[in-house]
Order: structure tokens, then C-alpha cells, then sequence
């Protein structure tokens, strides 16, 4: 493996030499593929600087210029490029590369998922099928000639429209595809294979029909009938949301298993994991089809927020990222419960960005330092990245934010550009002002509020004193003022009803007082509605004003959070003091909050208690069982407290359930509010019997899975019996297997290590495959605190032997599956040292990826 060195922001350079044309002859064999890249190259500006070319991984054939074949003496070739020197300032380059997609298990460049070639190429994985200028700045135009056995690939895909096609000697054929769009090559894509497709169209606004297909695995068709139909809708949104329309004449996913991310854009062709394409009733959950269609919709939306528009170097990514997964949360939301979807990502936010934002690897949503790219496509960069886009939003107000979208097109259409001129454009067609924003693309950590309230009866005013602190580190010794929106609503009794006041205040000061006239009574604040911003609050509340919110709050966020805060109270003082009594007044709340008409999926939420994850979040030197625990008593105080309400509630949902008018949005409510119920009830030695029925009775996966889990969680005696009936059932569906390891191990028993090993060596378990991998490896990091953080250091030892193991198969796999490992500094000892030590243990492998590398040197450098 190459050793290299980061790379910085403030190097980029324009470069050299541009590519007007590019056309590939890619005759495919599973170790043998020829590739055979001709590109019309010319100098950009005066200069002597020799031509480039990035290229790894591949037997160079031969280089040809302008006629002439170049002998090794004329080139000179490394292990990640070649460089030529020329005086032509326009000449035509044919590199001849051979490559072994059989053998790449990284799953980077050209490689074979199950019998099918396909590629993916972002960031820097083009460079490992040709060489060429892998930077998004190099836009050109793509013609891609696909040489193939007809027999075993009917099915040759590329970008754009298909040209040609033809049949040729030896069983084989070709086709050649055009791609009108001068694109980046992060944007290329191949597939050939042998599918099922799903064919169906769409009529554009401006009447164009446009051909869309689906391909998967055969056998599969009828599960690809969810994706067409977010697609479609995904369309629709864009054309009234932002008057966005699709460009070319067909849209092709392919569903691969084999596949690192949830899915890529490639223009004209997507490649998904097949994760976020196949669904049916029974072999999927409802929060797999709310993902199926959150996924297609970001990959749709990437044709303008990325493609059209695309970065100029990779420190641009959430140019793409974060307006792109702004834009399909404002979708799901479209779609289904707006409190919801907020909820959800919020949930995202708090439990995993704000942990990465305060480790080793924190960094600003556009990234200064980067030594390996992959590294960066992190819950930063898109999810703080899509807060900072709805920061504007609010700001801006929607109606400004369209024109901004609108200008931003308009100037940059076809260009690679920066974060920076995409801000530029919003505040140019708003009138607002966002220099001090701008701020909140270079600095990381997630900043603090403090609040402090004063009430001067009076003046009949209210203030509020917002001081706002970002966190100090190494690079980043004095943080600015950061400009942050905040929403908030002044709640105050008048005789009996309640009177609800909204207002967005900016801050931009370090300190700032804000006051507010015409308040006899002291209002009770809710902060952040909607979430208004990404940071952290340090303000007391009292559990009197807190069930004030929860009950009267307009802002649905505003009540779910003020019940969270009020949970994670009472989860910090158990965690400290383990016989904290938990004040009786929560019964009282939740028998409100489960007696109340609002939608049963928000009861749901409203009932979730704040993750192992998000309380970590909230303690210094965290003892993890400690927090373990005290999650284990709030359930059961819970449980306990509102036995009868929460078997009422389940019964009535599912009563509910049995109507068969139902619409979608109400099954799938129901489903989740009954099965929260059910989670609550699941430890009660008397309640068991009901996960026992609900799987017996299950008719889809959300339910079978929703008392799978209370089996494992709880550790309940039918545990092995179900997942016995379950594995047989399911052996033949790879995507039901993926949580047959997920729920194997989140089971909370001693005996687990045994049960991994055995897992491990399951005829059915792979490293090679990521899903696979991810299902047992990251399910048990991430939902089995008490084992993985286990006193005698065998869960942290078993993380370390699997990334061990994957570091030389897939680093991108194993550095995304590290991730809780390098938060060792965050936890007290024991935990912290032994975490520790499997890091040194990592860093000395042979070989070691420039991606565990990466994340290796950053954590042990503390
Ligand atoms: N651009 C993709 C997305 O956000 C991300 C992606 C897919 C990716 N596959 C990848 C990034 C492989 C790095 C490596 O939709
Ligand atoms: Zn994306």
C-alpha cells in the first residue's frame, strides 16, 4: 500500500492541462479487463509543467501521442501516476492499462459484485481504472465502448444515451454510450450483467418523456417497484420545489450487494446497494422503505446539486453533500410527518455528529487537511453540512432561498465551484449579508449556548442572554463568533389557556441580550424550535417549566425535545448516583403523552428514550455501564410505572391495525407506537408471552423484527428458538441475513464473544461483503454498549481483530467501522486505556491503509 501525505485546501491550484473528450474501450475479464483511454488534452494558460496523470493499481500497455507510441524512456511512471512532458498545447493520449476486477475487494475503481462488473469511481477510484486527471475540476466529455460475453452480460450500461450497439466474435458484443454532459470522472460509471429491469417513464414539466429503469438481481423484479415509486415522486418534488428538471432521456439504478456506501450518483446511471432499492412487505421494515426513498431521492437530486453543479476539489464536498441531504430531508418531510423526519435527523445529529465533532477526526464541514478522501464522507460533512444549508434557509426565508438556488444555478451551471460561491449567490440574490456565516464552513465542534433569563415585572420585559462559545483545539485556538439563527416561543399562562409567541433571533455576538416588551408573567422559553441551529444548550430548566413545554409548546420539536431533556436529566443523575429516585411526576407525563391525540409515530418518539450514544454525549469521562445501567433503570421505572397504560395502548393499536382502511402513514404509526409499547413490556417477566406472540403473528419484517429485538435486548429464553425459525426462513434473502447478524449481535448476554466467534464462521458470514461485515461488526460496536464496552476489553479486542482483517480487504469498510474505538478519550478507565491498546495494536500492522492511518495518527496524537 502507498504511503502519502495530506493534502491541503490551501494548495489547490487550477490544473495544468484539460481533457475536451475522453472515450474508453473497456473489454471486460473478470482478472484481464483492457482499458483503452484516448483523450483530446490541451494546455490550459502558458507554462512548461509536464502532464500528470493520476493511475494505480494497473499494468500500464503502452502511451501513444498524437500517433506516436511513447517508449518508457519518454514517460516516467510511479506508484500512483504517470508523467510526460510535451510541447504539443493540443494532442490526442491513448493509454492502453490492463486491470484484475476479480480480485478488488476494496471495491474501488472496476470490481465484480456477485456475477455482475461495476464500478465506483468517487472519490479517487477512477484512477484505479485509467490514468487520468482524477479531480473533480476536469470536466469532459465521456464516450464509453463496453466489450462483453453476451450470454453472462446482456446488460452493458453507461452514462448517457446508448449509441451503438452490436455483436462481435466469441460470443461477444458491445455497446457505446455518449454522455452530452461534460462531467468530473468521479462521475463515470460501467455495469454489465445479467438483471431483472424494471422499465417505466416519466413526463417532464416541459413535456420530455423520460425513460427509467431499475435493474436487479433476477428474481427480484417486484422489489423495485418502491424505488420506481420514490423516484417518480423524487421528480415531481424537484420540478415544484425548485423547479428542477431531470436532463437526459433515461435514468438507470442498478442494485448491486456488493457496495461500500448506501448509493452513487453517477450521471444517468446510479449504483445502489441493494439495501436502498429491494423491499417488499415481508422482507422489509418500515424504516427501510422510509430509507429506500430517502436514498433515491438524494441520488436524484445530486443530478443538479452535484452534477450540473459540481465541486471543484474534494474540500468542497458538502457543497454537494450537505445541500443535497438538506434537500432530501425537506423531501421526507414533504412526504411523510415533517415533527418526524425533524426528529429523526436530529436524533442522527446528536448521537453520532456531535461524538465526531468532539473526537479526534473533528474537522469543519469543509475539510483544510485530508489524507485520505474517502475518510471525509462523514456525518459532518452531510449532516452538520445539510444544518448550516437549513441554517440559511431559515435565515434567508424560503422565498429568498429559491432565488438564491435559482442564481446559484444560473452563474454555475456546468462549472466545479466552491462552498463559497454557492454562499455568495445566496447572499447576492437575498440582499443579506453572510460574510460572518461563512464562519461556520471553517470552524468544527459543535458550539455551546449558554442561556440566562432575566424578568423585570416591572418594565413588563423579558431578556434573554445568549452567549455562545465553539470549542477549542489544536488548529482552531480562537473560535469566532459563529452568526446562528435561533428560534424560540415565549409561552405564558393567561387564565387558564396558554399564550404561545414565536420569534427567530440572530446571534452574532459572542454575548448578546435580547429583550422582549409586554410580559406580565414570566414566560417559559422554548428554545431551538426546529432545531434552528446545531449546537449544544447549557440551560437550566426546571422540570415544572420543561412539562410546561411539553404540554404547550406550538413547535412539535420544541415538546419532543423538552421530553428528551428531561430524560437525559434524570439518565446523568443515575448514571452518577445509581440510587437517584426518579421523580414520579414523569409517570404523569408519559400517561399525558400516551393518552394524547397527536400522531402515534410522535407518541413514539416522544416515548424513545435518549440513546446510549447521545447520553455518552452529554457526560465527561463516561463510565459506559454506568450509562448502561441507568438506561436499564429509567425502562424499567417506566415499565413499571405505566404497565397498564402501555398494554392498553398496545392492545388499542393493535385493534387499530385490524382496520383494513387504513392509509400507509397510519399503519406505519401505529405499528411503531405498538411496538414501542412492546419494548417497554418485553423486560416484565409477565409480558414476555407478547414478543413471543408477536412474532408468531407476525405478517411483515417491522414487526418480526420489532420482537426479534426485544428478544435480544432482553436476552429472553425464546431468544435462540426465534432466530432459529428466522434463519431458516430467510437463508436465501442476503438483505434479511444482514439483520440476522445485526440482531445476533445486539443480544445482551455474557455468552456473546462465544456466539461472535461463532458468527464469524458462519457459512453465510463474509468480510468481503460489506453489508455483511457492517451487520455483525458495526451492529455489535454500536447497539451492544454493555458487551463492547465490557470491563475485560474483549469487545474492544474483537473490533480490532475484525479491522485488522478488513484493513487489507476493504479499508474503506474497516476505517468507517473504527469509529467508536477512537472515541477512547471520551471514557474513563478501565475502558479508555484498554480501548487504547487495540489502537497501538492497529497501528503497528503491516501495511497499514492510509485510512486507518489517517484516523490512527489522529486519536494516539491526543
Ligand atoms: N456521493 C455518494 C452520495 O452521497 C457517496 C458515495 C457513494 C461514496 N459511494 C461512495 C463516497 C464511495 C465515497 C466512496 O450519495
Ligand atoms: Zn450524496
Amino acid at each position: 500500500m502507498t504511503q502519502s501525505t495530506s493534502r491541503f485546501l490551501a494548495d489547490y491550484k487550477p490544473a495544468f492541462y484539460t481533457v475536451h473528450s475522453i472515450k474508453l474501450t473497456v473489454e471486460l475479464d473478470d482478472t484481464q479487463t483492457q482499458v483503452t483511454n484516448e483523450m483530446s488534452v490541451s494546455r490550459q494558460g502558458e507554462h512548461n509543467e509536464p502532464l500528470v496523470l493520476d493511475g494505480e493499481q494497473q499494468t500500464l500497455l503502452s502511451i501513444t501521442l498524437n500517433n506516436n507510441k511513447l517508449s518508457p524512456e519518454q514517460y516516467t511512471l510511479s506508484e500512483n501516476n504517470v508523467t510526460l512532458n510535451t510541447n504539443e498545447d493540443s494532442f490526442t493520449l491513448t493509454i492502453v492499462t490492463q486491470i484484475d476486477p476479480e480480485n478488488n475487494t476494496s471495491l474501488e475503481g472496476l470490481f465484480k459484485s456477485g456475477n455482475a462488473f461495476c464500478t465506483q469511481c468517487e472519490a479517487e477510484g477512477f484512477r484505479r481504472i485509467s490514468y487520468y486527471f482524477d479531480r473533480p475540476d476536469v470536466m469532459s466529455v465521456f464516450t464509453t465502448k463496453i466489450i462483453a460475453d453476451k450470454t453472462l452480460y446482456p446488460y452493458l450500461l453507461s452514462n448517457g444515451n446508448k449509441i451503438e450497439e452490436g455483436a462481435l466474435d466469441n460470443n461477444k458484443h458491445f455497446v457505446t454510450w455518449h454522455d452530452p454532459f461534460p462531467k468530473p470522472c468521479y462521475l463515470f460509471a460501467l455495469v454489465a450483467g445479467d438483471f431483472d429491469l424494471l422499465a417505466d417513464t416519466f413526463t417532464t414539466c416541459s413535456n420530455r418523456k423520460v425513460a427509467l429503469e431499475i435493474f436487479v438481481d433476477k428474481g427480484n423484479l417486484h422489489k423495485a417497484e418502491h424505488a420506481m415509486a420514490s423516484l417518480k415522486k423524487s421528480m415531481q418534488w424537484d420540478e415544484e420545489t425548485f423547479g428542477l428538471e431531470y436532463d437526459l432521456d433515461i435514468y438507470m439504478i442498478v442494485a448491486v450487494d456488493f457496495f461500500n456506501m448506501g448509493a452513487m450518483e453517477n450521471k444517468g446511471l446510479n449504483v445502489f446497494n441493494s439495501k436502498y432499492v429491494l423491499a417488499d412487505k415481508n422482507c422489509a421494515t418500515d424504516s427501510d422503505y422510509f430509507n429506500i426513498e430517502a436514498v433515491i431521492a438524494h441520488e436524484y437530486f445530486h443530478n443538479w446539486t452535484g452534477n450540473r453543479v459540481t465541486c471543484r476539489d474534494w474540500f468542497q464536498l458538502s457543497l454537494k453533500e450537505g445541500l443535497t441531504v438538506f434537500r432530501d430531508q425537506q423531501f421526507s418531510a414533504d412526504m411523510h410527518s415533517s415533527a418526524v423526519t425533524r426528529i429523526q435527523n436530529v436524533r442522527v445529529l446528536r448521537s453520532q455528529q456531535f461524538a465526531e465533532d468532539a473526537g479526534p477526526m473533528s474537522h469543519p464541514i469543509r475539510p483544510e487537511k485530508v489524507l485520505e478522501m474517502n475518510n471525509f464522507y462523514t456525518l459532518t460533512v452531510y449532516e452538520k453540512g445539510a444544518e448550516v444549508i437549513r441554517m440559511l434557509h431559515t435565515l434567508l426565508g424560503k422565498d429568498n432561498f429559491r432565488l438564491g438556488m435559482d442564481l446559484y444555478f444560473k452563474r454555475f451551471d456546468g462549472m466545479a465551484v466552491t462552498c463559497d460561491d454557492f454562499i455568495n449567490a445566496m447572499s447576492d440574490a437575498s440582499g443579506k449579508s453572510l460574510t460572518q456565516f461563512k464562519r461556520w464552513y471553517s470552524q468544527s465542534g459543535t458550539p455551546t449556548i449558554s442561556v440566562s433569563e432575566h424578568f423585570d415585572p416591572e418594565q413588563a420585559t423579558y431578556s434573554l442572554t445568549l452567549l455562545q462559545r465553539s470549542p477549542v483545539t489544536k488548529v482552531q485556538v480562537a473560535p469566532d463568533a459563529l452568526h446562528i439563527p435561533i428560534k424560540i416561543e415565549l409561552i405564558t399562562d393567561s387564565n387558564e389557556a396558554k399564550n404561545v409567541q414565536e420569534f427567530m433571533v440572530e446571534l452574532t455576538e459572542e454575548s448578546q441580550v435580547f429583550t422582549f416588551s409586554g410580559f406580565e408573567l414570566k414566560p417559559t422559553i422554548a428554545l431551538l424550535a426546529d432545531f434552528s441551529a446545531p449546537v449544544k444548550t447549557d440551560f437550566e430548566q426546571t422540570d415544572e417549566e420543561l412539562f410546561t413545554i411539553i404540554t404547550s409548546a406550538k413547535n412539535s420539536f420544541c415538546r419532543w425535545d423538552a421530553g428528551q431533556k428531561l430524560l437525559m436529566s434524570y439518565l446523568k443523575s443515575l448514571t452518577l448516583m445509581p440510587d437517584f429516585q426518579i421523580p414520579t411526576q414523569l409517570l404523569t407525563c408519559f400517561t399525558d403523552i400516551l393518552a394524547s391525540d397527536e400522531d402515534p409515530a410522535f407518541i413514539a418518539e416522544q416515548l424513545i428514550l435518549p440513546s446510549f450514544d447521545e447520553a455518552a454525549d452529554m457526560i465527561d469521562e463516561v463510565n459506559p455501564i454506568a450509562i448502561v445501567s441507568a438506561i436499564e433503570t429509567l425502562t424499567l421505572f417506566i415499565a413499571q410505572g405505566l404497565e397498564q397504560p402501555l398494554l392498553d395502548k398496545l392492545h388499542y393499536c393493535k385493534t387499530i391495525l385490524q382496520n383494513n382502511e387504513l392509509t400507509e402513514a397510519e399503519i406505519t404509526s401505529n405499528k411503531a407506537l405498538k411496538n414501542i409499547c412492546l419494548h417497554y413490556l418485553a423486560p416484565l417477566e409477565q409480558h414476555t408471552l407478547l414478543v413471543e406472540q408477536q412474532f408468531d403473528e407476525s405478517d411483515n419484517m417491522t414487526d418480526s423484527l420489532a420482537a426479534l429485538s426485544c428478544s435480544a435486548k432482553y436476552n429472553l429464553a425464546i431468544f435462540t428458538e426465534q432466530m432459529q425459525k428466522f434463519e431458516s426462513q430467510w437463508q436465501d434473502t442476503a438483505l434479511v441475513m444482514d439483520k440476522y447478524f445485526s440482531l445476533s449481535a445486539s443480544l445482551v448476554s455474557e455468552d456473546i464473544y462465544r456466539q461472535l466467534n461463532n458468527l464469524t464462521e458462519h457459512h453465510l458470514f463474509s468480510l468481503k461483503n460489506p453489508n455483511r461485515a457492517r451487520s455483525l461488526i458495526g451492529a455489535f460496536a454500536m447497539n451492544n454498549p454493555k458487551y463492547f464496552h465490557h470491563s475485560s476489553g474483549q469487545g474492544y479486542e474483537f473490533l480490532a481483530d475484525k479491522i485488522a482483517a478488513l484493513n487489507t480487504i476493504n479499508p474503506q469498510v474497516a476505517s468507517r467501522l473504527i469509529t467508536p474505538l477512537i472515541q477512547f478519550n471520551s471514557f474513563a478507565n478501565p475502558h479508555k486505556a484498554l480501548m487504547k491498546e487495540q489502537l497501538v495494536r492497529l497501528q503497528n500492522l503491516p501495511n497499514l491503509s492510509n485510512d486507518l492511518k489517517e484516523k490512527l495518527d489522529a486519536s494516539l496524537a491526543i
